[in-house]
């Protein structure tokens, strides 16, 4: 077993056990890749402010997310195809985090599916939509997920076509993986990952073959994408969904100061700061650098999350202190799980843990409540820089 001690560690192990094509869905952002890799470095520039001489025991990570108890302000965020990450892999990271006691969110594009997540847990799990043109289609996976049990849904609003990736037009990402030859000489190195594939039957989009009509190739997340993702999407469809879901609805993708308002009119229970994990607009601002202005513009209006560049406790802290009410982490728990499984998704929650209350308790605070932006040093032009 090897000696884990942080998310990098996680990834180095993912790199060498998950097929090129799947390590390079994860690892890749939209064109040249400015914004996914703005959204690890900037939180670089926030730094912590120190205390000392402070009483440090009895504290506690536990707060709410969206009027969810939750151990730490961390859920995990919607990953398409994470079933091919690992066998079974949306059910194991369902069960890591509800056995850590963080939200899992399902995403549309998984390979288990709803029904599937369900039964193999206990506790609700959020499900993420992608708004497709066909209504039966939403009808009907909204029903699903309610029979289900998720009590919250997570729309995303980013991505109503997909953004390039250069990787994965040249790798052919498919699920399950065509048999070519280069795919073929890399999986027979990846044994751990093909005796999983093959104890499984669970290979393909669940949540959707089967379900939807009109897609012609039904292993192509971009086939998908561009012919049933509805290009339509705006306001009034998003309320429109939001009526047919009637009930807590978390709306992810939000970047924009004005389209933060426009969210919080809505009545959502929160919104997601986001850009994706930098997979859509290349060149638009990290999540971390547009999170203050967004918390200016929606004040106590709608709670607010955030994403993007999450890879230790120290980035979950600094958020937090300058006021998202929750994180997700999208990539360190797939590192997790390419790595080692369930278990790896657990000790990704863990290391991050660690870090989030040790760094809290260094910055003299016991409770993450009472982290606040005092705890922080900002550069003067972190948000200001751009007009
Ligand atoms: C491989 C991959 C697949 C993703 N699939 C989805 C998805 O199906 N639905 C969605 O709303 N967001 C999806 N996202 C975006 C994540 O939910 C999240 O916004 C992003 O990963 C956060 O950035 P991070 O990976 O740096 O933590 C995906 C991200 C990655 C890396």
């Amino acid at each position: 077993m090897p000696v884990i001690t942080s998310i990098d560690d996680l990834h180095r192990l993912y790199a060498r056990r998950a097929p090129k094509m799947f390590y390079d869905y994860t690892e890749s952002g939209s064109w040249t890749e400015q914004t996914f890799r703005d959204n690890i470095s900037d939180f670089s520039e926030i730094r912590l402010r120190q205390k000392v001489a402070v009483d440090m025991s009895g504290r506690s990570t536990a707060t709410t997310m969206a009027g969810r108890e939750v151990s730490m302000p961390v859920a995990l965020a919607p990953v398409g195809l994470t079933g091919m990450q690992h066998a079974d892999g949306e059910i194991k990271a369902a069960r890591a985090a509800e056995k850590f006691g963080v939200p899992f969110t399902l995403s549309t594009m998984s390979i288990c599916s709803i029904e599937d997540v369900a039964e193999h847990t206990d506790t609700p799990f959020w499900f993420q939509l992608y708004v497709m043109k066909d209504e039966d289609f939403l009808r009907d996976i909204l029903r699903r997920a309610r029979d289900a049990g998720c009590d919250t849904l997570v729309l995303t609003l980013d991505l109503q076509i997909l953004g390039q990736r250069h990787k994965d037009l040249k790798n052919g990402l498919s699920a399950p993986p065509k048999l070519t030859i280069p795919t073929m000489l890399d999986l027979a190195t990846k044994w751990r990952w093909g005796l999983g594939m093959l104890g499984t039957k669970r290979r393909k989009f669940g949540n959707i073959v089967g379900h939807a009509k009109g897609v012609s190739d039904t292993s192509s997340l971009m086939s998908w994408t561009a012919e049933q993702f509805d290009p339509q999407l705006d306001w009034k469809k998003v309320e429109r969904i939001m009526d047919m879901w009637d009930g807590k609805v978390i709306l992810k993708g939000v970047l924009d100061p004005e389209d933060a308002k426009m969210a919080a009119k809505t009545g959502a229970a929160a919104i997601i700061v986001s850009n994706h994990g930098g997979r859509q607009l290349d060149g638009a601002l990290s999540s971390i650098r547009m999170l203050q202005p967004i918390l200016d513009a929606v004040g106590d209006d709608v709670e607010v999350h955030m994403d993007g560049g999450i890879r230790s406790g120290q980035d979950v802290l600094k958020a937090v202190a300058m006021g998202a009410r929750g994180t997700y982490i999208g990539r360190a728990f797939v590192y997790g799980l390419g790595a080692m499984g369930e278990a790896g998704v657990t000790r990704a929650l863990e290391v991050i843990h660690k870090e989030l209350d040790t760094s809290m308790a260094l910055c003299g605070e016991r409770q993450i409540a009472d982290m606040g932006r005092d705890n922080l040093l900002i550069p003067h032009d972190f948000t200001g820089r751009w007009a």
